[in-house]
């Protein structure tokens, strides 16, 4: 395909996905076909071992390129997160002259958030800085900047762990990651994002905007959760205070007790709800980041139990 057709076909892609409203007939096959574009430029093989393989870092789990370029494929998450970032850059171009400049965390084989939007705006409205810590993932991710032929939204685009990165400029307007698990397990979402808050002004927008992890029963298999209490509110002024508290990296998060009454052998979740930004949520069952994660309580009682979220190399909730 040549470039201008390529460029066709995203944008009309992009309208899809950008279109209100929750859910709209064209919304699915629009991702189908926006998978199948980024599939026809770089070539992902689901059997070769590197491509399979994830890369460790201390306050993490960076997926490797097969599963990172699965994730495109969720269509209620693509759509949220894309128009998120859409939203958040016009605000930012009402506020000030271009361009509006975006880190964009962890961006799989496609920095598929971002390219949709690019279709919406010149590069003297948003540059980028596109930050990938997997090396084939990153060097996938050139293929695609030149198949399209967006280098012009480019700042920078670099191999690195944005659980570490430091920012040069803190003239950042936009920070986008999409790192994480249910319940915030294994994956970097929250060291990247307090990597970036720790260096840049207050007034950044975060995207997400805020994730909740509650722990929650569910009465039957598919039906909605019942919040018992929220555990971890990850949201700007969380970060602020953690910010505020926390000398380098050792950051530590409250403990928050539990007593509750609930049969012995109930099974409990954990639950996640994400405001991507705005009125762009994503709750219980639109997409694998609010799957339940069972709470593995063993030999503790569920009536009293304590939890911690912990940064390390597999982060998630302590529990005692
Ligand atoms: C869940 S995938 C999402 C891919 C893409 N942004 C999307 O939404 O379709 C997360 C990506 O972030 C990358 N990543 C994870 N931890 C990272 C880190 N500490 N620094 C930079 N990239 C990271 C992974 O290698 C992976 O490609």
């Amino acid at each position: 395909m040549e470039i201008t057709q390529l460029r066709e076909e995203l944008r009309r892609i992009s309208e899809e996905i950008l279109k209100p409203g929750d859910f709209h007939d064209t919304l699915a096959p629009a991702i189908t076909d926006y998978a199948a574009l980024l599939s026809k430029i770089v070539k992902i093989d689901s059997d070769n071992e590197q491509h399979r393989k994830h890369v460790q870092s201390e306050m993490g789990q960076a997926i490797g390129t097969f599963w990172a370029a699965q994730c495109v494929k969720e269509v209620i998450r693509t759509q949220r997160f894309v128009r998120s970032l859409y939203l958040a850059i016009k605000e930012k171009l009402n506020q000030k002259a271009g361009p509006v400049h975006v880190v964009y965390a962890g961006t799989g084989p496609f920095a598929a958030l971002a390219l949709p939007v690019m279709m919406h705006f010149s590069p003297s409205e948003v540059q980028f800085t596109l930050l990938e810590i997997n090396l084939q993932t990153f060097d996938l991710l050139q293929e695609v900047l030149d198949a399209f032929d967006l280098r012009a939204y480019i700042k920078k685009c670099e191999i690195a762990d944005a659980t570490l990165y430091q920012v040069e400029d803190t003239a950042i307007d936009i920070v986008l990651s999409e790192t994480m698990s249910r319940a915030l397990i294994k994956e970097p979402q929250v060291a990247i994002m307090l990597n970036f808050a720790k260096q840049l002004p207050p007034d950044v927008i975060f995207l997400p905007e805020e994730i909740n992890v509650g722990l929650s029963t569910q009465q039957k298999s598919g039906t909605k959760p019942k919040l018992i209490k929220s555990l971890m509110e990850f949201n700007t002024s969380l970060r602020q205070k953690l910010v505020n508290e926390t000398v380098g990296t050792n950051w530590q998060f409250d403990e928050v007790t539990v007593e509750n009454d609930i049969e012995e052998d109930e099974q409990i979740y954990f639950s996640t709800e994400i405001k991507v930004y705005k009125d762009n949520f994503l709750d219980f069952n639109d997409c694998s980041l609010n799957l339940l994660e069972r709470v593995k309580t063993g030999k503790l009682s569920p009536k009293n139990l304590k939890f911690r979220y912990t940064l390390k190399e597999m982060p998630g909730f302590m529990i005692y």
